[in-house]
């Protein structure tokens, strides 16, 4: 009799808690944060680089890659752990706008703030043929904002390299913003020529937001 009575009381109290576990609490947990534990905003600039700045600095844009301009420009690993690499707006996909902070599981688009050229037509990052093999499927500017070719989604790092710091990877999922391949690929860094240049892959790249000031 007595664990019967002990299980009912359990489940009202789970029933009279769910109201409260209203959409605040799962906007909550979908919250990216910085490497200083801050709340990650969301359409600002930030820097993004390994969890431990030794293997590499930050990521950023290079319009040269073996000797040869590139364009539109390749998201590349800056090899100088010293450097935090250029600054980068995430903005999310939908009817999320106007969110005042950056969630983890929301489609969104990468800007770049890359100067737009007669090459570069737009600044947001793109993988323009994810299914191809490396070369042809770095990450480059070019893309436009909540297209398919320009569509990421920020995950947790499924098992960080420091229990002290929230880190991340990202993904591309063209179909979560338009007709494109099913899934995601995860953002992978892909060593070319001494230069590490990102790409949809499978080994994912795991990172920590920095405030860009
Ligand atoms: C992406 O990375 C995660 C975590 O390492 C892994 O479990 C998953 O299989 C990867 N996805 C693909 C498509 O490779």
């Amino acid at each position: 009799m007595k664990p019967k009575a002990l299980s009912h009381v359990v489940f009202l109290v789970f029933i009279q808690s769910l109201p409260s576990a209203d959409a605040a609490a799962a906007s909550e947990v979908r919250q990216v944060y910085d490497v200083t534990g801050k709340k990650v905003l969301h359409n600002a600039p930030y820097y993004i680089g390994p969890v431990i700045w030794a293997k590499g600095g930050g990521i950023k844009l290079t319009n040269t890659k073996d000797n040869k301009k590139v364009c539109p420009f390749y998201v590349v690993q800056d090899p100088a752990e010293v450097n935090r690499g250029g600054h980068f707006n995430f903005l999310l996909n939908g009817r999320d706008s106007d969110e005042k902070y950056l969630l983890k599981s929301h489609a969104l688009s990468i800007e770049s703030g890359s100067p737009e050229g007669p090459c570069d037509k737009g600044s947001y990052w793109q993988i323009p043929y994810v299914k191809a093999k490396v070369p042809s499927n770095f990450i480059t500017t070019g893309g436009s904002f909540e297209r398919a070719v320009s569509c990421f989604q920020v995950m947790d790092y499924p098992k960080p390299t420091s229990p002290k710091v929230h880190s991340y990877m990202l993904q591309h999922c063209p179909s979560f913003c338009g007709a494109g391949p099913g899934g995601c690929f995860n953002v992978s860094l892909n060593l070319d020529k001494g230069v590490r240049v990102g790409y949809g892959g499978t080994a994912p790249f795991e990172f920590v937001f920095q405030k860009a000031k």
